[in-house]
């Protein structure tokens, strides 16, 4: 996240003393990426905030990845992981929480998928493994964060820096919040070719910087041992710690830099659409290392008088692709069972495209009411105990059905 920002207070020279009204030092924090050598910003807290008093294992749920194997593509429905949460309102609290409750779907040396439908307010958390993007299928929330809060709602990306403090608290009043989160190995940010070498949004990007969200002020917030959950690398793969600092996380009264969350809504993203069919790329918003993330939005489509406005069948020879519909009605997936909330996964090695009858039936169509966030991978992706649990199974023979229809 290139752009400046200064919040709250900071002193008017970097690494020099910063003190409260009543004398008291703040302690000053640099929380950078790629070695001092990247985006970073400068945080004021009030306490120091490298103290523990105490540190533990997080017992996470089923981090298990499985090959896809033998290879299929898959349908998954993601509304019925959890059950408990269909069609209820605030009144009627599972308990769960958007961080301890993240069922893994898929994953790969360099993302993990997950999904969950949340009504409780999460544990303080920072995902030391990698940036997250955190897409809002349904609901609202505040994301409230060291750096400040975010008010969060249907159709927005927030995205969090990797070793962000933070935690979830559903808003309540709309019922449970439902979040696809996206966690990478690395860094998640807009695609680089959208970027001038400054790191402004250039003019065929889809979006600028007008329609990203910052931060509120900071918080400061007094209690003491509090708990944060981590989620870091170990053995094994995916593992958690749970550190319990002396004073609470949220003590910071200024920072200012470069690296800090935001959140951007999917409605705010200019789809760039062509006389023929344009290929995925067009439709990009973020990447991170071997991934990207695009979004299909509502659109007008092809209008050369003869063009065909679903996609081609295509064979993405390098690429995984995890298509997660989130609105609207996909012209491409009908007669597939797909729906809202649905995920289809189309591994490398399979050609897929329309499914019966669509490829005909777009014809003529001039305006898709459609809406889909997608992930395509550079590496296999596994399939971890939320995959396995509602897969459809039969999502591969339904190119073979009804041809011609
Ligand atoms: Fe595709």
């Amino acid at each position: 996240m290139p752009y400046y920002r200064a919040v709250g207070a900071v002193p008017p020279k970097r690494h020099t003393q910063h003190r409260a009204p009543d004398g008291t030092l703040y302690f000053e924090e640099l929380m950078g990426e790629e070695g001092f050598s990247s985006d970073s910003s400068l945080l004021y807290h009030v306490h120091i905030p490298s103290a523990i008093v105490e540190y533990r294992a997080w017992e996470m749920p089923d981090q298990s990845l499985l090959p896809n194997y033998p290879m299929t593509p898959r349908h998954l429905s993601t509304h019925k992981l959890f059950p408990e949460s269909a069609g209820r309102g605030a009144a009627d609290a599972t308990g769960v929480d958007a961080v301890t409750g993240r069922r893994l779907l898929l994953g790969n040396a360099d993302v993990r998928i997950a999904y969950v439908v949340a009504d409780a307010a999460s544990p303080y958390y920072r995902n030391a493994i990698g940036d997250e993007c955190l897409y809002i299928e349904e609901g609202s929330a505040e994301v409230e964060t060291v750096f400040g809060d975010l008010v969060v709602g249907q159709g927005d990306y927030v995205i969090i820096p990797r070793a962000t403090t933070y935690r979830i608290v559903p808003s309540g009043s709309g019922g449970p919040v439902r979040i696809y989160a996206i966690e990478g190995n690395s860094h998640i940010g807009p695609a680089q070719r959208y970027l001038s070498k400054h790191g402004q949004l250039l003019e065929h990007a889809p979006y600028c910087e007008r329609d990203l969200r910052m931060p509120s002020d900071p918080r400061v917030v007094e209690e003491e041992n509090v708990e944060v959950y981590i989620k870091h690398r170990g053995p094994g793969g995916v593992v958690g710690t749970i550190h319990t600092l002396p004073h609470h996380p949220f003590d910071v009264v200024g920072w200012d830099g470069c690296l800090y969350p935001y959140a951007f809504n999917i409605r705010d993203y200019m789809p760039i659409t062509g006389k023929v069919h344009q290929p995925p790329p067009v439709h990009q918003v973020f990447e991170g290392t071997g991934f990207v993330i695009c979004n299909f939005v509502p659109r007008k489509v092809d209008y050369h008088p003869d063009a065909i406005p679903v996609p081609y069948y295509h064979s993405n020879v390098d690429s995984d692709e995890v298509m997660f519909y989130c609105g609207g009605d996909y012209e491409a997936r009908k007669g597939s069972g797909i729906t809202q909330g649905s995920i289809s996964l189309h591994p490398g090695g399979h050609t897929h495209g329309p499914q019966p009858g669509a490829y005909e039936r777009s014809i003529g169509v001039e305006f898709f009411d459609e809406l889909a966030v997608m992930v395509d991978t550079f590496r296999p992706l596994e399939l971890g105990e939320a995959a396995r649990s509602c897969d459809d199974g039969v999502y591969a023979y339904s190119w073979a059905r009804g041809e011609g229809q």
